[in-house]
């Protein structure tokens, strides 16, 4: 079957800053504010009405993580799939009034998940600001206790493919019907996120991310180069919160629905280069611990 996702629709994080945390996202992805106040920012790279949505939280946390639907009925659809696989939905309610219909499930492990209607593409493409600025929001790489479980749920709820996948199911990426090689991620460790990923036109423009950080003592947590899964160009940095931020170009597409998961063997603590880093230079351990915890939910 096709997916009854097709690709990203928002990231809902908690942080204890929303004048910062906003600030930090302007100033470095280059996104831009769509609305502002007390309970929350939304902010979005392209016409859609909201990718980024920051609230207030005693710590950093995922709270919620969005994914567009095909249709209204894939919405319904989705509430099916996972009561009848036994995921809990949480709510019915879309967490902003320019979605229409919404179902917010959970994983077993506390992953909170809203498939929804799109929102609106009424904002304008080009905005002043940096310049030079993300196309779209384009995958969550989450962490996950159990990937091959998380897998295999979220396959039962959305209809995501596995594209690939670690021998020991120590990673897992996932495709939804736009045919990237992934929307969703998910790597062993407690339940979190691991990173949240834009892509951008060209590798051109992380050189002007690299320098923003530079203007603020920061630096580069891992990249430049080019990973194996998804063939996708790649820098890592953390945000002013805390969440682990890569910027991408050049992502894999798999067209074919019916493709087998690629098994690929990642090395002993993720040392295949091959795999893990095409140009070879491999992640820290510090890039490999790396995990933001997940929220209770709460609407
Ligand atoms: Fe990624």
């Amino acid at each position: 079957m096709r997916p009854l996702v097709q690709r990203m629709g928002h990231v809902t994080l908690g942080v204890t800053d929303l004048d910062r945390a906003a600030d930090d996202a302007v100033n470095m992805l280059g996104v831009r504010v769509i609305e502002s106040d007390e309970a929350r920012v939304l902010l979005s790279s392209n016409e859609r009405n909201a990718e980024l949505i920051f609230r207030p939280a005693a710590k950093s946390e995922i709270q919620i993580c969005g994914l567009e639907a095909v249709s209204g009925d894939a919405v319904d659809a989705v509430r099916s799939r996972c009561e009848a696989s036994g995921l809990k939905i949480l709510s019915d309610q879309p967490s902003l009034p320019c979605m229409e219909k919404a179902v917010t499930f959970g994983t077993s492990e506390g992953h909170v998940f809203e498939v929804h209607t799109p929102v609106p593409y009424d904002r304008p493409v080009r905005y002043l600001g940096s310049g030079i600025h993300p196309k779209s929001l384009d995958h969550v790489n989450f962490t996950s206790e159990d990937p091959e479980r998380f897998t295999d749920e979220m396959n039962a709820a959305c209809g995501l493919l596995l594209s690939q996948r670690t021998s020991g199911y120590e990673i897992c990426w996932m495709r939804a019907g736009n045919y990237r090689h992934h929307t969703v991620a998910a790597v062993k460790n407690p339940t979190g996120v691991h990173h949240i990923s834009w892509e951008f036109a060209s590798f051109q423009d992380f050189k002007t991310v690299a320098d923003s950080l530079c203007v603020e003592d920061r630096r580069i947590v891992w990249g430049p180069g080019r990973h194996g899964p998804g063939d996708n160009l790649f820098i890592y940095y953390r945000d002013a919160s805390g969440f682990m931020t890569e910027c991408i170009a050049e992502m894999e597409e798999i067209l074919d629905d019916g493709q087998p998961p690629n098994v690929v063997d990642p090395g002993e603590n993720l040392s295949n280069y091959k795999v893990v880093n095409q140009w070879g230079a491999l992640p820290s351990q510090d890039w490999i611990d790396h995990f933001t915890p997940y929220a209770e939910f709460n609407p």
